[in-house]
């Protein structure tokens, strides 16, 4: 599929694989090596076998920025949670909907607060998904990993989802980003966007990179 030369490609670096021990220095550089959002891997050590931080953290950096919180929750069970994330300085909620029972009430939930929804997809969940939520929908995240850890390799099984969901997206009446998740390289970013993935969330290849801006430069160029 050929991309727009008009899609702007919104770059998300996790917070996930940066120096937990300057959190604040480190959100400060992405900023100013021109990151669009700041993602924040939420883990509960239950939905996903890995513990990470809560919304205390997300509450002390959110007067050293002024980048968008994209939050992806892997929690569960995810409504009882969803307010101290809104009230932290979430902008962005996504959410698994296997972590709570009524995925359209969670949705409704977060858009009545102001905030914009998410749906994730893990692997092996099918775009189907999110197919009667849409009108809900401000951002769909593809999982290309398995959640719960930094540093895996992409999984090019996802690539016809991101296809898939680029259609359904493009048939929608109102704009839905499409983010793709995990072992996001100068080497998967390409195909990634050619399958038409608008916005990519990188850990590991921008906090580990040791220019940040030439990192995110080089994700953004695309195929
Ligand atoms: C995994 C997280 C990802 C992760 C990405 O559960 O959702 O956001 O931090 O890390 P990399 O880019 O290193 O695969
Ligand atoms: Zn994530």
């Amino acid at each position: 599929m050929a991309v727009p030369e008009s899609r702007h490609i919104t770059i998300a670096p996790s917070l996930l694989a940066a120096d937990f021990g300057r959190l604040k220095e480190e959100v400060a550089a992405i900023e100013a090596a021109g990151a669009d959002w700041l993602h924040l891997d939420i883990m509960d050590g239950h939905f996903v076998p890995n513990i990470s931080f809560g919304p205390t953290v997300l509450a002390a950096l959110r007067k050293h920025t002024k980048l968008p919180f994209d939050v992806h929750l892997m929690i569960a069970p995810v409504d009882p949670y969803l307010d101290a994330f809104i009230d932290a300085g979430a902008d962005h909620i996504s959410l698994h909907p296997e972590a709570g029972p009524h995925l359209h009430r969670s949705l409704q939930h977060i858009r009545k607060a102001g905030k914009k929804a998410g749906v994730v997809l893990n692997p092996a969940t099918s775009p189907d998904a999110v197919a009667w939520a849409l009108d809900l929908i401000d951002i769909i995240l593809v999982m290309s990993v398995n959640p719960g850890f930094g540093g895996q390799s992409f999984l090019p099984s996802q690539l016809p989802k991101i296809a898939q969901l680029r259609r359904l997206i493009d048939a929608a009446d109102h704009p839905i980003a499409l983010a793709v998740d995990g072992g996001i390289t100068t080497t998967t970013a390409p195909g990634v966007i050619a399958a038409g993935a608008d916005t990519l969330i990188a850990g590991t290849a921008v906090f580990h990179a040791p220019d940040y801006a030439q990192a995110i430069a080089a994700l953004r160029a695309g195929p």
